[in-house]
């Protein structure tokens, strides 16, 4: 479901005169599933439109997450060596198909095995063509996903890049610290990691932020219940500790870098919000 509310944010975005990104394929998964098939996928079916707090700011909110972590993305791979892309809790994310991969390029997609079955069904009744090669792994990330990485052909001795977008706040403490190490561990020299995180201290002190009330009353979605409330980890101090270069940024920095997006607002669900940059200097 949440894979879905990121889709149909996906899809208004898309369809903005000014959007910050583009995927055709998001208003697709939308309809496609009978859960979210009345959800809108253009500012036009918002009766309320921009005012909306969850198809409105929230939704500009993934459609900058979604610039953002493009950029990051075709930016390691045209300026680094790194061709093997790993998506962790890759859900509906269509980078493969819809992103210019320099030849070579290998995608892999980390989820569940629901979620991509779900997902390849959309795309092959679209005949859709990935730009790059593409290793979807159905697999619990809570399980042996790196064991599953390498039978799929991942080489820790390449660089590599790997994104966790809209990810680790759903998992537990030890599976974030877990999948953080094991990236470090399967990470040469070269290669380069994102991802979202949220400070703790906010989850519950806007728990009565419009974000949150308008997902659960419009789509029956607590976040706030999927979240994991235990203590989070300090993953970037973790990987700075390890040796990687890191870059904290909020949101916003980024809404005034690209003239458009969400601005910070009292009770703000966003506050905490921080996407983490990371780079494992080539020994
Ligand atoms: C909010 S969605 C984000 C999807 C995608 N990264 C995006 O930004 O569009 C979270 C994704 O994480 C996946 N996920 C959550 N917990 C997981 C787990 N334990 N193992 C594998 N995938 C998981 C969900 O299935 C879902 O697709």
């Amino acid at each position: 479901m949440t894979a879905l509310m990121v889709a149909a944010a996906r899809a208004i975005e898309t369809h903005r005169h000014d959007a910050l990104a583009r995927d055709v394929y998001a208003e697709h998964f939308v309809h496609a599933a009978p859960a979210s098939a009345g959800w809108p996928v253009r500012m036009q079916q918002v009766p309320d439109g921009d005012a909306n707090p969850l198809w409105g700011r929230f939704a500009r909110y993934f459609g900058l997450r979604t610039r953002v972590l493009d950029d990051f993305l075709l930016r390691s791979v045209h300026t680094g060596s790194a061709r093997q892309v790993v998506l962790l809790g890759a859900g509906l994310d269509s980078r493969a198909f819809r992103l210019d991969w320099p030849p070579g390029c290998v995608i892999f997609e980390i989820d569940r095995e629901g979620v991509l079955a779900f997902k390849h069904k959309v795309l092959n009744r679209l005949s859709a063509t990935p730009k790059a090669a593409r290793v979807p792994i159905p697999i619990d990330l809570r399980a042996d996903w790196a064991g599953a990485l390498a039978d799929a052909g991942f080489d820790t001795a390449a660089p590599s890049v790997w994104l966790a977008e809209g990810l680790l706040f759903y998992l537990p403490p030890a599976a974030e610290t877990y999948l953080i190490d094991t990236v470090d561990r399967l990470s040469a020299g070269g290669s380069a990691l994102a991802f979202e995180v949220k400070l703790e201290k906010d989850l519950l002190e806007y728990r009565d932020s419009p974000l949150y009330t308008s997902t659960k009353h419009q789509l029956g979605i607590d976040l706030l219940n999927l979240f994991d409330r235990e203590p989070r980890p300090d993953s970037a101090g973790d990987l700075a500790s390890q040796g990687w270069s890191t870059s904290v940024r909020t949101p916003f920095d980024f809404t005034r870098h690209h003239g458009r997006g969400p601005l910070p607002e009292q009770n703000d669900a966003l506050a905490g919000n921080r996407w983490v940059f990371a780079d494992k200097p080539r020994r």
